[in-house]
């Protein structure tokens, strides 16, 4: 598995041409391509980097990778991450390893986003992986009750758990804020959620990803395969 992921990293760092402003992304496989870019900046590329966590951050930092932030810098050309979860319309899931927010903030600024994966993130519809929602824990009994809300308009349900740690207590975001993991089943309108969610007061940011992924590389055991997004970034229809 970790051998794909490294496969799927290498194929999307042949989008990357020198000069660019990158997106790094989070979780295990983006860390392949932290990696395998640090690789080629000691050969002499030069890009630049946004980090979505302190995690990505640190690796970043360790291979090499000179970074920034979008206050410095008013865009970036390609963003490179990981997903959960992958539907045919390049609609996602993330937030598993928690970055969620800052993912999402950097692949909006992003000209390209592309999501590289292991082929088992492949789904025909959202929804088995716990969708993340990011939420303030100020309030959060209302802000539960009114995600519950929503996802009966949006004709979906099931538990909800406030995500804990490995160490037991609650896991708190690198903006300082709580996950709640809904365990949905089949997300029939993930757009039509995307919007009831972002509209709750309480609720930061939701580990739905609609309409931002330009192109998915996926690698698999029969090969790699690369899907790209019909319809221009940002139309959710
Ligand atoms: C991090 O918050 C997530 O969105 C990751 O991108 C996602 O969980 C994929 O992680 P892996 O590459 O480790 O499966």
């Amino acid at each position: 598995m970790d051998q794909l992921k490294r496969q799927a990293a290498a194929r999307a760092l042949e989008e990357v041409r020198d000069g660019m402003q990158l997106g790094l992304g989070t979780g295990s496989t983006a860390k392949h391509f932290v990696e395998l870019l640090g690789e080629r900046v000691a050969a002499g590329l030069k890009v630049i980097g946004v980090p979505t966590s302190e995690a990505t951050r640190a690796d970043a930092e360790r291979c090499g990778v000179k970074l920034t932030t979008l206050d410095e810098i008013d865009h970036l050309d390609l963003t490179i991450d990981g997903a959960d979860e992958i539907d045919p319309e390049l609609n996602l899931i993330k937030g598993g390893g928690g970055a969620l927010l800052r993912e999402k903030i950097v692949a909006a600024a992003s000209d390209r986003m592309i999501v590289i994966a292991d082929d088992s993130k492949w789904v025909p519809t959202l929804g088995k992986f716990p969708l993340p929602v990011e939420v303030i824990p100020f309030g959060l009994g209302a802000t539960r009750r009114a995600i519950e809300k929503a996802f009966a308009e949006c004709g979906v349900s099931g538990q909800m758990a406030v995500r804990k740690a490995k160490d037991g207590h609650v896991f708190v975001t690198d903006g300082g804020h709580w996950i709640v993991d809904a365990q949905l089943g089949r997300i029939s309108d993930p757009a039509g959620l995307a919007k009831a969610l972002s509209a709750i007061p309480g609720v930061v940011e939701h580990g739905l990803f609609i309409g931002l992924a330009s192109s998915a590389v996926l690698a698999g055991g029969g090969g790699i395969r690369v899907i790209e997004r019909r319809k221009p970034k940002g139309d959710q229809e």
